[in-house]
Formats: structure tokens, C-alpha cells, sequence
């Protein structure tokens, strides 16, 4: 499915099939009172959208939106509502209001500013992370490791390199349920047998044994714990913290409409949020960064926006090119 509408979508919305989207990526105007205008070296017309808005109009136009997109998610779908901080009042208030379970995530866009005399720079954007149930689907993601986690994490060594110590025992709080949780093992004459439970099999735990994966503790009474080899780490399991993605005007990617987004920011969003085959929609997509980094990862796609210059670009960015009349 790859598709790119022309059209308010307070409309369109109402045409996309109930539950049949698996991740929402929503960044609509931000209410900041300004409008955003740019020129680009390929139109000799003003390209962008206006964003004043009075009163209940910018709750008229984001609520009805919001309904009609948590119709057309998925039971695990999630919905991803892009803000800048000083606006976030409003729409954290109607994703609690529509959803079961949010979370802020915070995106450093750009760095300190130097022009700002009065105030503190505002360098981060908030996406509120949002599902119709509490354990939507997820993939985790990861962030390049930081140079203190680095140095301070790896600190054990055996013959194949540096490693750090992931938890296997549950903790007293967190104690388990399953009673297949709840096992001894016997290493070197030393038994273990966590009382708040294991957090893997015994089967598991009995294989990375034998392949020396579990690092055994000298001390007496201290629990054992998974090796987490530094040349074999992903990076650092994703925080709610996104500070290891730069905006388009630091990065290398041409800007073709205001507000632009990088295509790594939608990227972490669709991989941790869906698999391939699964739809993504963006109800203002703009220059359609939604649809680009969807094609990339073999997602299908629906984009609208009512702006005419946006769908030209969302079809000159994407395959689509050409496809849909503009
Ligand atoms: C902040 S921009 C989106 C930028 C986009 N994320 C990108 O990476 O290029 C917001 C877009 O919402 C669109 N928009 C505003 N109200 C709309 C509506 N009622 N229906 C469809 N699109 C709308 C505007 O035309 C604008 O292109």
C-alpha cells in the first residue's frame, strides 16, 4: 500500500479502514503563532503552511484527527504526536484523554544557540508516544553507546574481550509469578537460587553456561549475570532521550519545505513501533519524511496533507513520483 492524498484530513481520515494501521506519526502544526514560509532554489513560489490559529480552533482541528486516526489503528498500533515543548500542554492532555498509555520521549533537534539573550535556547522537540493498549508492539532500538557508559560499563574481561553485566535474577520488588522461574543451579560446587526468581529459562541459562556467557560472582551471596560483550553490542538499549539525532539543517539532507523532519528521527519511530509489511500513516505528512523512510524499511504508506506544494514533494521524495496526478 503506498498512497498520497491531496485533502483536509479531518476527511480524509474517515476513508482509512479501521484498524488497519500500525504506527501514526503525527506532526501538525504546533499552534506557535507564526507562520513558515520557504523559498527553494527549485519553485520560484513560497512554499509552507500557516500556523495561527484563535481560541478552540487548534483543539477543533487536532481532536477530530485524533479520533478518526485511533480508529484506524491497530490494537498494538502506536501513535506518535510531534510537538515542540513549549506547546506540549494541549496535545499531552488529548492523548491522555484518547489513549490508555503515553510516554514523552524527548528530541534533541539542535544544538545550543548563540542569539538567544533572554531566555534559555530551546534546543529539544517532545514526541508523545502513544497506544490503545499497554503493550503495543515494539521492537527496541538502539543508540550508539556514550562515552561514559562505555568506559564505565565494560569493565570485566575474559579471552573473547570486554563485557558488561546483565541482570538474570529479578530483584525482591520485581518478583516473578512463574514458578518455572524459580530453580537452583550448581556452579563449581556454589548453588544459586534467586528467591525473587530467574528471568530466563533454565534451559536458557544452562546453555549460555556452557558456552561461557555468565559471569559468576567471587563474592558470596552475590548473584551471576549475563556477559555483554562490547564488540558484539547493538549499542545502548533506546532511552526516552533522543539526543543522537540531528535536525535536517545540522545533518546532510536537502530542505525542501519548513519543519522538515530527518529521516532517521521517522525511521527509530517505524522500527520500533512495526515490522515490515505493516502501514504507516501520516495525516500532514509535508514533505512526506514519513513515506520516504517507510519505503526504505518495506512499509506501506498513506500520506495526506491539504497543501498542494506538500503532495508535489511528497511525490518527488517517494516512488510515487509522478503517480498520483500532481
Ligand atoms: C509541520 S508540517 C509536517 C512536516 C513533516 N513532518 C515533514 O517532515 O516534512 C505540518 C503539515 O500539516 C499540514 N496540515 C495542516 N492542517 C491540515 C489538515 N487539516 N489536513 C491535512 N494537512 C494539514 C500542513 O499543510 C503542513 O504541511
Amino acid at each position: 500500500m503506498r498512497e498520497i492524498k491531496l485533502g483536509d484530513s479531518r476527511e480524509l481520515l474517515k476513508e482509512v479502514e479501521t484498524e488497519s494501521i500500525q504506527c501514526c506519526y503525527f506532526d501538525p502544526p504546533f499552534n506557535s503563532n507564526r507562520n513558515y514560509f520557504i523559498s527553494t532554489a527549485d519553485s520560484e513560489e513560497k512554499i509552507g503552511f500557516e500556523d495561527k490559529f484563535k481560541d478552540d480552533e487548534y483543539v477543533n482541528l487536532i481532536e477530530p484527527m485524533i479520533v478518526e486516526i485511533k480508529r484506524a489503528l491497530k490494537s498494538d498500533g502506536s501513535f506518535f504526536f510531534h510537538i515542540s515543548a513549549s506547546s506540549l500542554l494541549v496535545p499531552l492532555m488529548l492523548c491522555q484523554k484518547h489513549f490508555l498509555r503515553t510516554q514523552i520521549i524527548t528530541w534533541k533537534r539542535s544544538r545550543s544557540k548563540n542569539n538567544v539573550k533572554t531566555k534559555l535556547g530551546a534546543c529539544v522537540d517532545m514526541i508523545i508516544w502513544c497506544s490503545k493498549t499497554k503493550k503495543p508492539k515494539f521492537n527496541m532500538v538502539y543508540q550508539p553507546l556514550d562515552e561514559y557508559y562505555a568506559k564505565n560499563s565494560y569493565k570485566n574481561k575474559d579471552s573473547r574481550g570486554n563485557y558488561a553485566l546483565g541482570h538474570i535474577v529479578y530483584t525482591h520488588s520485581q518478583k516473578t509469578k512463574n514458578k518455572n522461574r524459580l530453580y537452583s543451579i550448581t556452579h563449581n560446587g556454589k548453588t544459586y537460587s534467586p528467591l525473587a526468581g530467574w528471568r530466563m529459562s533454565k534451559k536458557d541459562l544452562e546453555h549460555l553456561i556452557s558456552e561461557d556467557r555468565i559471569h559468576f560472582p567471587s563474592k558470596a551471596g552475590a548473584n551471576p549475570y549475563k556477559k555483554i560483550y562490547k564488540h558484539e553490542s547493538l549499542g545502548k538499549p533506546c532511552t526516552d532521550l533522543w539526543d543522537d539525532i540531528h535536525s535536517i539543517s545540522q545533518g546532510s539532507e536537502k530542505r525542501q519545505y519548513p519543519t522538515q523532519k530527518p529521516v532517521k528521527l521517522l525511521e527509530r519511530i517505524i522500527e520500533m513501533s512495526t515490522d515490515e509489511g505493516d502501514i504507516v500513516l501520516d495525516p500532514v505528512a509535508g514533505s512526506g519524511t514519513t513515506g520516504v523512510a517507510a519505503e526504505k524499511m518495506k512499509r506501506g504508506y498513506i500520506l495526506f496533507d491539504k497543501n498542494p506544494e506538500s503532495v508535489k514533494i511528497c511525490n518527488k521524495r517517494t516512488s510515487q513520483g509522478g503517480q498520483n496526478g500532481f
